[in-house]
């Protein structure tokens, strides 16, 4: 690594970010200007969530082919949506884990031969770190902010500190939020991905219908647990069958009481969350001396899309006198932006290894952002695998 150079930073940079680690295609351009602060120039996003629904989740190797087929294609788009060729590039950022390994693969090798056909640095970028700055990408945020990330493949709280300082305060022990909402979708008969269709379903439905569990309540800490609360609603959906064919996935169920299970569903998940980061702004709080701005609570991921989660966290942080940043939903779910944000700061720091030490570097399934805090062991599973 070269050290960081104040005169890097005031000089016009422009970065390339790839993201492939699940199931969207992402690519985009951003430049920061005298300001310092990004303009994002191209945004590209291939989602691949009609060819994954018939299955009922991702899967991994249609991911990594729709990958292959789609990346290039929109490598030249992004390109052509910011005006630019790749000799005005100064650097490519591709996501380098953790995810599922095939589409991994398939952006930072891509990432590698543009790099060594241009004569480009390449910085492999944590795709959990693309998620923990993206917000910079529409928000001042200065350092540091305590980041509540709630995607499909990952539920974490991280004092993100400084760039590369990251300390995890809590993980899933189990479900990752977004992969409860697509579980209990799937059990209720609706589509993929499931957030937005219990989101939609609820509206109508009577969240105080269904008296769902409270996880974790007894146990000390800031860690999440959300497949007690899909097993209540499987539960709660076999009693509220009381005629015609057993309940079963995806059997019928009166639209009042789907939408009843949906809602109560939704308003445990919000309830779980908030529980959770409250106890993590406590912890925050005692270690970090109040920012002359206040502290801040920023939100990444795409479960950060759902309203009733918003109006949680919203309501908690008025409470705690705290503010809340969430990031447009374009930036929230995986995008390249966030991927090129990262790389942006990396660059504008002069924390960039030689392409030699680069080109070595593999991808990577798992790979933690931070160490867990006091030590804790790593647990959880998922569709990315357990989380990291
Ligand atoms: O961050 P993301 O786009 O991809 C990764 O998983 O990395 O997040 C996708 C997840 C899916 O599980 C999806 O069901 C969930 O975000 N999601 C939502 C909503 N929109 C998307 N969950 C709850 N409410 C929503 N409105
Ligand atoms: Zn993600």
């Amino acid at each position: 690594m070269t050290n960081a150079s104040p005169a890097l930073a005031d000089t016009p940079v422009t970065i390339l970010g790839i993201e492939t680690s699940c199931d969207d295609t992402a690519v985009a351009i951003i430049r920061a200007a005298a300001d310092g602060r990004a303009h994002i120039l191209a945004n590209q996003v291939w989602s691949q969530h009609a060819e994954h629904a018939a299955y009922g989740g991702v899967v991994p190797e249609i991911a990594a082919r729709s990958h292959v087929e789609r990346l290039d294609s929109l490598i030249a788009a992004a390109l052509a949506e910011a005006g630019l060729g790749l000799e005005m590039v100064d650097a490519v950022a591709a996501t380098a884990g953790p995810g599922l390994i095939g589409g991994v693969v398939v952006g930072l090798t891509t990432a590698k031969a543009i790099c060594l056909a241009h004569d480009l640095p390449l910085i492999p970028i944590n795709h959990l770190e693309g998620h923990a700055l993206s917000v910079r990408l529409t928000d001042p945020a200065p350092f540091p902010y305590l980041l509540l990330l709630v995607s499909g493949g990952h539920t974490q709280l991280v004092a993100v500190d400084a760039l590369g300082t990251y300390e995890r305060l809590g993980t899933t022990i189990d479900d990752a939020a977004g992969e409860a909402f697509d579980k209990t979708a799937k059990l209720l008969g609706l589509g993929q991905p499931g957030g937005p269709q219990i989101e939609a379903a609820a509206t109508g439905g009577r969240a105080n219908r269904f008296d769902f569990p409270r996880p974790l309540q007894s146990r000390p800490g800031c860690d999440f647990s959300f497949s007690g609360l899909k097993t209540a609603v499987r539960q709660a959906a076999l009693k509220a069958v009381t005629s015609g064919p057993a309940y079963h996935d995806a059997a019928p169920l009166d639209g009042q009481t789907r939408a009843d299970l949906a809602a109560s569903f939704q308003a445990a998940a919000a309830r779980h969350l908030a529980d959770r980061t409250s106890r993590a702004m406590a912890v925050f709080s005692a270690r970090h001396s109040a920012p002359e701005t206040g502290y801040r609570l920023v939100v990444a991921g795409g479960v950060a899309a759902n309203c009733t989660i918003k109006a949680a966290l919203n309501h908690l942080c008025q409470t705690e006198g705290w503010s809340l940043i969430v990031p447009p939903p374009k930036f929230c779910t995986d995008n390249g932006a966030m991927i090129a944000q990262a790389g942006l700061e990396r660059f504008q720091r002069g924390l960039v290894a030689p392409i030699a030490q680069t080109l070595a570097m593999p991808a990577r399934a798992r790979w933690p952002l931070a160490e867990p805090m006091d030590g804790a062991p790593r647990v959880g599973g998922g569709k990315k695998g357990p989380k990291a």
